[in-house]
């Protein structure tokens, strides 16, 4: 069958693999091939196995796979005869050198910008699909413009805006698909080619098309602003538990205002995953290279908040369970960043995990979907830790349970059972505020929820 696209994507992680299954179950008329150097990765995409969770995904890879969908490691095939290359690689903060800790690693898409020069011989366009620096276009077209061939390369930036857990959703139904080029005749051109392929399934009006700074930007700024709320309220949840207020009720009324609104007020033990940390470093690395000192301070506020909150998660369980955890055996409740994935990546578990390691507890995790990351993130560490599926072997002898992770799972748990089963005082530590407090301070559990008042049968 003759292709009206082909469009290749160079990247078959989080966001390359469910962005690339979507437009090609929307989009039949375009063949879609998914690319990447791991080729365990490539091989997983082919079977029913797929090498991420995401509810929903299956079903949408099956609709398209073999039929206009391909997973691949032929890299230099896949860009010979690709119209459009999605560039979807990782950006992970530098760990080494000038701006470690700070600064985006940017090995990985320079490298695709070389191969794409290597083995293109006539026009492309290249959309950057990752998260990166603002003005990297610029220097996308600087290594791409130095082909020998004459060939002319267009840079778009389309930043992605799905979340782990709601991604099917989240690309099926967004809330606003952003596509930046350069405003020129050629760049415009080349923004409703990428335009087009959304707009088979993405209404008009949700498709923004703005210069190339403007995309790159709002992608940093939108991470930012959302991170931002968590630690507003995560601040907030430090003072009610100093005060008798209760963050619940805060976030509902506060988030009653339409102005403010009531999603991403949920206080936790601090936000996750691979990329508000590193966006807003990334952030901040750049408004200091700027000179922006005082902008690169405020947004770095956001990171120092998140890691007091979860510090102080583990400070609570050790103060509270009278200032010693050693050999105690603790039930962590979830490893994954978020409920619906498995990813742990920057999971506030852990710091948990590692730091009541060094205080010698003795760990039984429990997750549904996060085992086998748990392992690897932990792996090293000093210290007893069991990685058990079923949470109630997990809770069995336990003295406390530390809710991680917001699973479903855990608030439909026979907490009567675990209950019984465990060594007393037992303890509940609540950092996602999913349980019924009071029905387990009813049972004999003492409680401490986050941003609440704590339930104890302590006299
Ligand atoms: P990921 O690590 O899951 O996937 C990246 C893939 O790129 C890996 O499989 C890696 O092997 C591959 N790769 C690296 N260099 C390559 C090369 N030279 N040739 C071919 N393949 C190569 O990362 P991810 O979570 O999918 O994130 C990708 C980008 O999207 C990042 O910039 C991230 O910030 C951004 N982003 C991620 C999310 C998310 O939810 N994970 C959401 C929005 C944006
Ligand atoms: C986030 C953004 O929501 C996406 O729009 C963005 O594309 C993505 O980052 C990215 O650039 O990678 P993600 O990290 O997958 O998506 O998940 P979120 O739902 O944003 O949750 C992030 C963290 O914040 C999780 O640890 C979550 O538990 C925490 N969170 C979220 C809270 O602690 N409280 C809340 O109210 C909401």
């Amino acid at each position: 069958m003759k292709f009206k696209k082909n469009i290749l994507c160079i990247g078959a992680g989080y966001v390359g693999g469910p962005t690339m299954a979507v437009i090609a179950a929307k989009c039949p008329d375009c063949k879609v091939t998914v690319v990447d150097i791991n080729a365990e990765r490539i091989r997983a995409w082919g079977t029913d196995q797929l090498p991420i969770f995401e509810p929903g995904l299956l079903a949408v890879v099956r609709e398209a796979r073999g039929r206009n969908l391909f997973f691949s490691t032929d890299i230099a095939a896949g860009i010979r005869e690709a119209d459009i290359i999605f560039v979807s690689v990782n950006t992970p903060t530098k760990t080494f050198g000038h701006g470690a800790g700070m600064a985006s690693d940017l090995q990985y898409w320079e490298k695709t910008a070389h191969e794409i020069v290597a083995h293109s011989d006539r026009a492309k366009i290249i959309v950057e699909k990752s998260t990166l620096p603002v003005r990297t276009a610029e220097a996308m077209e600087r290594i791409l413009q130095e082909n020998k061939k004459g060939i002319p390369f267009e840079v778009i930036s389309n930043p992605e805006f799905l979340a782990e857990g709601s991604a099917v959703r989240d690309l099926l139904e967004p809330d606003r698909v952003l596509i930046g080029s350069r405003q020129t005749e050629t760049g415009l051109r080349a923004a409703r080619e990428i335009v087009d392929i959304f707009a088979s399934w993405v209404a008009a009006e949700r498709i923004i098309t703005t210069n190339l700074w403007s995309a790159e930007l709002s992608k940093l700024v939108a991470n930012a602003f959302l991170a931002q709320r968590i630690s507003s309220i995560n601040a907030v949840s430090a003072l009610c538990e100093k005060t008798g207020a209760d963050v619940g009720e805060i976030s509902f009324a506060v988030g009653s205002d339409s102005r403010i609104g009531r999603r991403f007020l949920n206080a936790s033990i601090g936000f996750g995953g691979s990329c508000f940390k590193k966006d807003i470093l990334n952030l901040v690395y750049i408004s200091r290279s700027y000179g922006l000192n005082e902008v690169a301070d405020y947004w770095e506020a956001v990171v120092r908040m998140n890691e007091y909150q979860q510090e102080r998660f583990v400070q609570t369980i050790i103060r509270e369970m009278f200032h010693t955890v050693v050999g105690k055996k603790i039930a962590m409740l979830g490893f994954a960043f978020k409920a619906d994935t498995g990813d742990t990546r920057e999971s506030p578990g852990i710091h948990v995990a590692r730091k009541l390691l060094e205080e010698q507890a003795v760990l039984a995790i429990t997750d549904p979907q996060a085992l086998d990351n748990a392992r690897r993130d932990l792996a090293g560490l000093a210290g007893a830790v069991e990685f058990e599926p079923d949470p109630y072997r997990a809770a069995a002898d336990a003295q406390a349970l530390a809710v991680v992770t917001e699973w479903e799972a855990f608030k439909k748990l026979d907490y009567e059972k675990i209950f019984a089963s465990m060594r007393k005082p037992a303890f509940v530590f609540d950092g996602r505020n999913i349980l019924d407090h009071r029905k387990l301070f009813e049972i004999g559990f003492n409680v401490f929820p986050l941003g609440k008042p704590s339930l104890t049968h302590f006299a």
